[in-house]
């Protein structure tokens, strides 16, 4: 079923587990996600970036196609279709009416305060239509979509200051920002585990860690026994998928059926899917 982010987390945060967020950027990553949630009995979050929704015919086109997918397939697993990054109060609120379960707002880049009563007021409205909300605080580093943060104005989230804006906001989940970066990474990850506690300790709610792609899985067990129980991924299923349609079309140069190189490059997202659910420990959650 389509459900908030809610339920999820708070289990997965009680047992250790993280849940993956992946991306969609359109049908086949749809596909290939939920059919490897449902092999893999495991919970789900559907990533929806502004810039991806827009690619795909805006948020009500990605509520219908999932909708249509998951009533197609029998899904029985728990599925939240969640707002990425979301960058404004209007855009939350369109996603929430066109039927989204979940949403991110990223007032990252505000002063504090701002960032604070952005979020408070959708917060608002999302709890009064059973959605949940996710927040940001420091600056996540790298691209994702149009988001550009430059390695000078990545920077990590301030305890107390993730603090007042966990309690002040009433948010489901935090992304506090320590040292992840959006695609693939320059040399090994250095994120900061200390702080990673020290906030978990002080907002215990679930925390949430973008730019999956490319963290080790030592220092992704160290995360989701640290409080983080989301994490995600984008990038990889896009460099999986992009590796396999360049294979395919290189052995057939002549090939033009989309069906024959998106097939198989809709496997290699679902594989790679896979073997993020098993990492994460939610596979056989659901
Ligand atoms: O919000 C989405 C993610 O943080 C994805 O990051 O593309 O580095 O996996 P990634
Ligand atoms: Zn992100």
């Amino acid at each position: 079923p389509l459900v908030s982010m809610k339920e999820m987390l708070e289990e997965a945060k009680q047992k250790n587990y993280g849940v993956g967020q992946f991306n969609l950027n359109n049908l086949e990553y749809a596909q290939a996600v939920l059919q490897a949630a449902e092999e893999e009995k495991s919970p789900v979050i559907l990533g929806v970036s502004e810039g991806a929704a827009k690619y795909m015919g805006g948020f009500k086109v990605v509520v219908s196609m999932v909708k249509a997918l998951m009533e197609e397939y029998g899904t029985t697993v728990p599925v939240a279709i969640h707002l990425d990054h979301g960058s404004s109060f209007e855009k939350c609120v369109q996603a929430i009416h066109a039927g989204f379960t979940s949403v991110m707002i990223d007032g990252s880049h505000f002063p504090l305060e701002e960032n604070i009563a952005l979020t408070k007021k959708v917060v608002e409205v999302a709890h009064i239509n059973g959605v949940s909300v996710e927040a940001e605080l420091g600056r996540i580093g790298g691209q994702e979509d149009d988001l550009v943060v430059e390695d000078a104005e990545a920077a990590y989230a301030i305890p107390a200051e993730c603090e007042r804006l966990v309690n002040e906001t009433g948010v489901d989940c935090f992304a506090p920002a320590l040292g992840s970066v959006h695609g693939p990474y320059k040399g090994e990850p250095n994120l900061g585990f200390d702080r990673m506690e020290e906030v978990f300790n002080l907002v215990n709610v679930p925390l949430v860690l973008h730019g999956g792609t490319g963290i080790p899985t030592k220092d992704i067990k160290r995360a989701l026994s640290l409080g983080t129980s989301k994490i995600n991924v984008n990038t990889e299923n896009q460099i999986a998928q992009a590796k396999k349609v360049r294979e395919v079309l290189a052995e057939q140069p002549d090939q033009y059926d989309p069906r024959k190189y998106l097939g198989p490059g809709r496997e290699a997202i679902k594989q790679t899917v896979i073997g993020k659910m098993r990492e994460f420990g939610s596979s056989n959650r659901a």
